[in-house]
């Protein structure tokens, strides 16, 4: 079936893994990549399927509402899969208006858009989809009631750590919003208003949730990507407070592999979280990135952890995030496909692969911009 998909974003970190997935196994899809190529934006994530007969790039800003107006139109844009957005939570404490307009006011903007164009046409919403990706950190922080860790309830083949949980509540789809970071109640604003649109206009949407990403071509100001090229090049690794606050990575392609089985088969107005019941502790995932890249540079065990540096904490610093997805393998059968470690040998091997791709990222305004961070803490 001939479909115009808009996916916005495409040109950053899960975006590119979404857009390349589509291009390349829906040849009858046109596929329209919106971003607006900020910091965190870059064509070079997209090389290899750049010239597919099915692709168009469009840079432009989803805060502009008549852009979005013009290119929904221009484009017969039928389903949105709506990535586009700034994602750090660090810069968001920095500058959070940023947050609102881009995230908040970017939403709308798209939203309005191809409200309006979809109510023009004869079939109306009729086989239409407006696809949020939204985040864990929407629902707050969980306790660490198990510091230790103790063995997880659920596991996927994503889980490893011995499937340690680190407490006993988790994220479900139904679990009250109540996000800390200007970064998090910027997306859970935005998530409201994706819901709003259905429930007043009947627009037909609907809501992921995920949690922490890893994998190739993540901006290097995130944990992991930050830390292999920080290893590689013999410079501190900053650890936030005691690197005791838990995360539950999930790998990128499988986040992917998640939005293209929701975006076909999940069901309108509902919302679905998508994780990998893998936990593990700042400080346990750090040692587990110094033992692999230490290892494929040929390094001594435990050469690079002399890099480790405990510094100031991040402000209002979520202790736990650990979403309960089982919802989406019951009633979608998505599964996880890598074992943590698995992933984690192929994300920093691409990372080591492509050091031409992270020399050009981190020279320039990048480096500038780290190096006063790092100062700060
Ligand atoms: P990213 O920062 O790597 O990429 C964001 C992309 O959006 C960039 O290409 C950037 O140029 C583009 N963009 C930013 N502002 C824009 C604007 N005003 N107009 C048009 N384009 C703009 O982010 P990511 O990590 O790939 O995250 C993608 C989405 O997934 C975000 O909505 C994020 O909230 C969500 N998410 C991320 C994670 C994660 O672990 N990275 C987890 C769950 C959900
Ligand atoms: P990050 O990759 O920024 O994702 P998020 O804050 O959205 O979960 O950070 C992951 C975890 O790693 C988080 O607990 C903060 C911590 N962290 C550090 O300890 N040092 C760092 O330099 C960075 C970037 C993050």
């Amino acid at each position: 079936m001939k479909r115009n998909i808009l996916i916005t974003g495409g040109a950053g970190f899960i975006g590119s893994h979404v857009v390349r997935l589509f291009v390349n196994k829906y040849p009858d899809y046109n596929i329209v990549n919106l971003d607006k190529l900020t910091y965190a934006g870059n064509l070079a994530n997209l090389k290899d399927i750049e010239s597919k007969p099915n692709y168009t790039f469009v840079k432009a800003d989803i805060a502009d509402l008549d852009e979005m107006r013009r290119i929904v139109n221009e484009y017969k844009i039928d389903g949105i899969i709506h990535l586009a957005a700034e994602s750090h939570v660090d810069r968001s404490i920095k500058d959070p208006f940023t947050f609102a307009r881009t995230n908040v006011m970017g939403t709308l903007a798209l939203l309005q858009a191809a409200k309006e164009y979809w109510e023009t046409l004869t079939e109306k919403y009729e086989g239409k989809l407006f696809y949020h990706i939204s985040t864990d950190e929407v629902y707050g922080a969980l306790e660490m009631t198990h510091p230790e860790g103790v063995p997880a309830p659920f596991t996927t083949k994503a889980s490893s750590n011995d499937d340690m949980a680190y407490g006993t509540e988790f994220f479900l789809e139904t679990t009250k919003y109540n996000p800390h970071s200007p970064y998090s109640a910027s997306k859970a604003s935005s998530d409201h208003f994706v819901r709003a649109y259905h429930d007043t206009y009947g627009m037909p949407t609907l809501v992921t949730n995920c949690s922490n990403n890893y994998g190739p071509y993540q901006f290097p100001e995130k944990l992991i990507p930050l830390f292999i090229n920080n290893i590689r090049n013999r410079k501190p690794l900053p650890v936030y407070g005691k690197g005791e606050n838990v995360r539950d990575w999930l790998f990128v392609e499988d986040h992917a592999r998640a939005i293209d089985l929701i975006f076909h088969k999940g069901k309108v107005a509902e919302t679905y979280n998508i994780g990998g019941f893998n936990e593990w502790k700042n400080i346990d995932l750090i040692k587990v990135i110094i033992k692999t890249v230490d290892r494929l540079l040929g390094n001594p065990e435990g050469y690079s952890e002399e890099l480790i540096t405990f510094v100031t904490d991040r402000l209002g610093h979520d202790m736990r995030y650990a979403i309960d997805s089982r919802k989406l393998q019951s009633e979608l059968g998505w599964e996880p496909s890598l074992q943590f470690e698995e992933g984690i040998e192929k994300t920093v091997r691409w990372y080591l692969d492509n050091q031409e791709w992270m020399d050009n990222i981190t020279s320039g305004d990048y480096e500038r911009y780290y190096d006063e961070m790092y100062k700060n803490r």
